[in-house]
């Protein structure tokens, strides 16, 4: 059979489009992407009022964003807020919002739109774990998992997205989780949720890119644990390839990676190669690696946070 001379053509395009992709990935491996500025930006970050979200809430002050703050927890939030001003932060709005109810969010979305205007970059960063097996967990703490985990960020996404795609300017940032790649025994609920956060964002990135909306953004973020008390008691059976990370850490490659635009962030590294693996390994392989590095023991003395007395 020969080929059309059109066929022809679209293959050379393709072989030549994926030299020039290749190349750039090989410059950017070696120099640092160029860093975008910040300043001005509206920036929402749900679950602002601990952990992640704070320590985010800081950098994007410094780095002189408008802050749109959103969390459960107004005593929280209004920490955060405090704290960002002391940071220098000139631009810092509080919200509480439970982002597990979709007209809550609807409604506080439509009040920044006009106390504050369109949000440029939106973080989804609030989250909850359970941290019980899949037969001990009560249902409607599986439902609260998603509606906090996946299910607000659909509905952030329907408030504020068309006015990013209007204005061709806008980044969308998941914090997904390790757990949105890998299955983990005694995370159930959450890894669902979190795989579900993970292909939401994907696809409408997917959405994006073949519309040709260039000017929006997405980064998928993957951390394995992070010392911010959600997964207190957690452990590792390797923590030289697998450390439980440091809050400090862990938010500064966050903000690098949005920074630079980056697709994907999974953290720490050796995610990377586990992802590899678990696509080509024999199962026995894997489950004798995932034995060796622990992970069916890294729920059994979960705590999360404690509470406040
Ligand atoms: N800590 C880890 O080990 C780890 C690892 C991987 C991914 N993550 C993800 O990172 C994100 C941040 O986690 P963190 O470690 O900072 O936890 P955290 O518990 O310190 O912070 C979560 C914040 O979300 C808020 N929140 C909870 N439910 C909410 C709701 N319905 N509406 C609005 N806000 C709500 C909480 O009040 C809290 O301020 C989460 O999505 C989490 O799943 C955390």
């Amino acid at each position: 059979m020969v080929p059309n001379l059109n066929s022809v053509k679209k293959f050379f395009v393709f072989l030549g489009k994926s030299v020039f992709a290749l190349l750039e990935v090989m410059v950017f491996a070696v120099i640092p992407r160029p860093q975008k500025n910040v300043a001005g930006e509206i920036v929402l970050i749900t679950g602002s009022g601990s952990g992640l979200g704070r320590l985010l809430a800081l950098k994007f002050a410094r780095l002189g964003s408008v802050l749109v703050l959103w969390d459960v927890s107004q005593e929280g939030n209004e920490e955060t807020c405090k704290m960002a001003r002391e940071a220098g932060a000139t631009g810092v709005y509080a919200y509480t919002c439970d982002c597990s109810r979709k007209e809550e969010v609807y409604r506080v979305a439509d009040q920044v739109k006009k106390e504050v205007g369109d949000v440029s970059i939106l973080i989804n960063n609030a989250g909850i774990v359970t941290g019980k097996k899949f037969l001990d967990c009560p249902d409607e703490l599986m439902e609260k998992s998603f509606d906090v985990n996946f299910k607000a960020h659909l509905w952030t996404y329907k408030a504020f997205l068309p006015a990013m795609i209007a204005n061709d300017h806008g980044h969308l940032v998941c914090i997904s989780s390790s757990a949105g790649l890998i299955g983990v025994n005694g995370l159930a609920d959450y890894c669902a949720s979190k795989f579900a956060a993970f292909g939401f964002a994907e696809s409408v990135f997917m959405e994006t890119f073949a519309k040709k909306q260039n000017g929006i953004k997405t980064t998928i973020v993957c951390p394995f644990f992070i010392k911010t008390g959600m997964f207190d008691g957690c452990t590792t059976g390797c923590p030289s390839l697998l450390p439980i990370l440091e809050p400090e850490y862990a938010v500064r490659k966050i903000v690098d990676a949005i920074l630079q635009e980056k697709p994907y962030l999974y953290m720490p590294r050796f995610i990377y190669f586990i992802v590899f693996l678990k696509s080509f390994l024999p199962l026995k392989l894997g489950m004798l690696l995932a034995e060796y590095m622990g992970v069916f023991n890294s729920m059994d003395s979960f705590s999360g946070h404690k509470k406040k007395d």
